[in-house]
């Protein structure tokens, strides 16, 4: 076997999951999920209810051996007990025919997610009673299906169900509880293993789990995994892995939960839902455990950080962003990370076969006539698979890999927007097409691994073999030299389209009219702008990039550089213009804006105009903190404005205003000169001296609060005892001052994210409107 083989009988498919794809959720009897409203999308999704033959046979054109799909559990059981429903079985049914008709095996997931609303209604998961109910809907599932399913996956990702639906409430349910988290969890283990028993019992050949599991990593780790960790990080790492890894691993696989997670859950939850037993039952023997991989987590000891809802017991963990490539999801691309995980899992748990039961990205895929040259899903994939290969070279039993997945589709809170597909959907018409991922995949089933040679991506030379013609020739074409033919220009353009091959910008706007560049334009960063500004030209440029643009980088920071900017806008050197921060009242957005090209902007314009922005909420970031200190029971509260030219000052002096009257208080301002920490400071002795009773100062952003903390400090007030003070933007050294500053924290990677997208839907063409993300108060020791 060479380096890019897999051993035979390795396993290759794709998985899915039914409420992402199956559509249909009220007809024939199927009751309604808690998912089913929560998704802000209609859920009709990918319609496979009715289209599953015609999916079902692009699995098999694909060579797919196996094929995990989910059941959903209020389609069997309306009421998520009782009598089942005769017409979901049936649906089911057909499906597993279809499937063994097409040579693949049916894999069945009993929970990914979709939990009868009916069970919801009566506590949910975190009651006990959902644990038994789930175990009756396996067996009645596997006396329908047992003599056909081989493989059956209890549960996907309980963590993510666990945390996300009902400690951080960003999936259904939306609870944002703890308590109920932990509980949930522990429910769903329960599931889990009073299900595999009974599905043993009953005969089934293969039972597993589906976990997600994340190597924890600082930093410094990503780019070197055997990197010593401070003893500082060293505890947030494991904190964090227990959480998320090992809080489901320990039990299902050793019968007991982490030592140092225990007293976590007993501070949240108590411990009386842990009943004495419950942990034989959960630890079943596992034929099978399926392992989810998409990016690790990244973290780092920061003390004074508070909890995040996903992670309770996470105080002084702060979850970090990293320089790499990301998906269009945001998540860093760490393919070695998959083998570092299977090389872990094979170690500590010796004889446990393993299956990569999920692993894909979302990419902004460009479709045009010629089909979705998605490259970057393709290396993605690639890459994963060579860090796959190695991990089984050394040792690790992996007997398969499960591609997420067959069918762009409900991206869950995020919608139709990701695309995670080896096949495009049209949504308005159910329309499938290949991708050249499902293609690529297709040839890796085949050959039953990668090819030695890494694909490049298609040059001249490969465009010209193809159309059969020489290399000048494809260059004269692409150059619009009209000394060619039309019959050979049509060749090369055909080879061009189907090869996906972008020539160089300057070949390709003469072929296409379009340069296929975006002009990246940074403005004078604001002093405390500086994370968001390389956050913004990392993830900008990494999407952009990932959809076949190219970046130009433009600084305009004089008179005459936003002369050259505009000229060079004007003459179509640029398809698109990204303009970071339009926030000075200069008139360079409304100049490029009459080109007529593309513009988005970070952060909303002075002057209203149409142009579409992203910005963060900065009024209701403002409102928090002040609502903060009022509940804290601060009257007196100084607001340290920054310069009042700048629109998020603007807007976070109208949110503390509002919040002040509806308190039916006045504020009391300071202006600043410019945001610097000796203007913070300055402005902070006027608030005093003309207020000695002053009991609090919020400042417009952090470094203003910086100099407001030594002010404080030199006028001899103790922080917070008889001065609380807050400040906005939560830069790093927000949490390394003494006391650590309460600020309000600004999304700067789903800032720099939605403006990729905003611009993109706007290159193609559509109507966009700008986006304003929340801002979410963090609190700390000031106030
Ligand atoms: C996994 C889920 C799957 C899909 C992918 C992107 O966590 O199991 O349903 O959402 O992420």
């Amino acid at each position: 076997m060479s380096t890019a083989g897999f051993p035979e009988g390795f396993v290759w498919g794709v998985s899915t999951s039914a409420f992402q794809i199956e559509g249909a959720t009220s007809v024939d009897g199927r009751g309604p999920s808690i998912w089913d409203g929560f998704s802000a999308d209609r859920a009709e999704a990918c319609d496979h209810y009715h289209r599953y033959p015609e999916d079902v046979r692009l699995m098999k054109d694909l060579g797919m051996a196996a094929y995990r799909f989910s059941v959903s559990w209020p389609r069997v059981f309306p009421e998520g007990r009782g009598k089942p429903n005769p017409a979901g079985l049936d649906f089911y049914d057909r499906l597993v025919d279809e499937l063994l008709g097409a040579g693949i095996a049916p894999y069945a997931t009993l929970y990914h997610w979709d939990l009868p609303q009916a069970l919801e209604n009566v506590g949910g998961w975190p009651e006990r009673d959902t644990a038994r109910h789930f175990a009756d809907y396996a067996l009645a599932l596997h006396e329908r299906l047992g003599d056909r399913v081989g493989t059956w996956f209890t549960l996907n990702e309980p963590w993510v169900a666990a945390f996300l639906g009902y400690g951080a409430g960003i999936h259904a349910p939306g609870r944002t509880s703890a308590s109920d988290a932990f509980k949930s969890a522990h429910h769903m283990l329960l599931a889990h293993g009073l299900a595999a028993g009974a599905l043993r019992a009953a005969g089934a050949r293969r039972v597993g789990a589906v976990l997600n599991i994340s190597p924890v990593l600082t930093p410094a780790q990503v780019g070197d995994f055997t990197r010593e960790l401070s003893e500082e990080d060293a505890r947030v790492v494991s904190t964090i892995d227990a959480l998320v890894n090992r809080q489901f691993l320990e039990p299902m696989l050793r019968g007991a939960y982490p030592a140092e997670l225990l007293p976590v859950i007993e501070r949240h939850a108590g411990l009386e839902h842990v009943h004495d037993g419950d942990l034989d039952v959960i630890s079943q023997p596992l034929d099978l455990l399926g392992v989810n991989y998409y990016t690790p987590l990244v973290v780092q000891a920061q003390p004074s950080e508070p909890a995040d809802p996903a992670f309770p017991g996470s105080e002084g963990v702060l979850f970090c962003t990293v320089p790499t490539a990301v998906t269009a999801m945001g998540w860093p691309i760490v393919p070695d990370g998959l083998s570092l995980l299977l090389r872990r899992l094979s170690r500590e748990y010796p004889g446990l076969d393993l299956m990569v039961t999920e692993n894909g990205a979302d990419f902004v895929d460009v479709v045009n006539g010629n089909g979705i040259h998605d490259t970057d899903r393709i290396s993605f994939i690639e890459e994963h698979l060579r860090a796959l290969r190695a991990a089984i070279a050394d040792g690790a039993r992996v007997r398969g890999y499960l591609v997420w997945t067959l069918l762009d589709n409900l991206e869950w809170a995020d919608g139709y927007q990701r695309k995670f597909g080896l096949v495009h959907v049209d949504f308005a018409t159910q329309r499938r097409r290949l991708k050249d991922s499902a293609l690529w995949y297709r040839d890796v089933i085949r050959r039953n691994g990668l090819s030695d040679a890494r694909p490049k991506r298609p040059t001249l030379e490969t465009v010209a073999a193809r159309a059969g013609v020489s290399r000048a020739t494809v260059s004269r074409v692409v150059n619009g030299e009209s000394s060619v033919s039309q019959e050979v220009r049509t060749a090369v353009m055909r080879a061009v389209g189907e090869l996906g091959y972008v020539p160089n910008a300057a070949a390709r706007s003469l072929v296409t009219q379009r340069t296929n560049s975006i002009a990246l334009v940074l403005s004078v960063p604001r002093q405390s702008g500086d994370a968001l500004t390389a956050a913004v030209v990392q993830y900008v440029t990494s999407l952009l990039e990932g959809a076949g643009k190219q970046i130009t980088l433009m600084l305009a920071d004089t008179a005459e550089s936003h002369r050259r900017i505009v000229a060079h806008v004007e003459a179509r050197l640029a398809d698109g213009v990204v303009l970071l921060p339009p926030d000075r009242a200069d008139t360079l957005a409304e100049r490029l804006s009459r080109t007529g090209v593309p513009l988005v902007l970070l952060g909303k314009p002075a002057i209203a105009s149409m142009l579409p922005y992203v910005d963060v909420d900065h009024a209701g970031g403002a409102v928090a903190v002040t609502e903060h200190l009022l509940a804290r029971g601060r009257r007196r509260i100084g607001m340290i404005c920054g310069p009042m030219d700048l629109v998020a000052v603007q807007d976070r002096l109208a949110g503390h205003r509002t919040a002040l009257q509806r308190a039916g208080l006045g504020p009391h301002l300071a202006l600043a000169d410019d945001l610097s920490r000796a203007a913070g400071a300055a402005a902070t002795r006027r608030l005093l001296g003309d207020d000695p009773s002053l009991d609090a100062v919020f400042a417009a952003t952090d470094q203003l609060a910086i100099g407001a903390l030594q002010a404080a400090r030199e006028a001899g007030r103790r922080v917070p005892e008889d001065l609380s003070i807050a400040g906005f933007d939560d830069i790093d050294a927000a949490s390394a001052t003494t006391p650590g500053l309460t600020t309000v924290r600004v999304p700067v990677a789903d800032q720099a994210l939605a403006l990729a997208r905003l611009l993109l839907s706007r290159l193609e063409g559509r109507h966009t409107a700008s986006v304003v993300l929340p801002a979410r108060l963090v609190v700390r020791e000031s106030a």
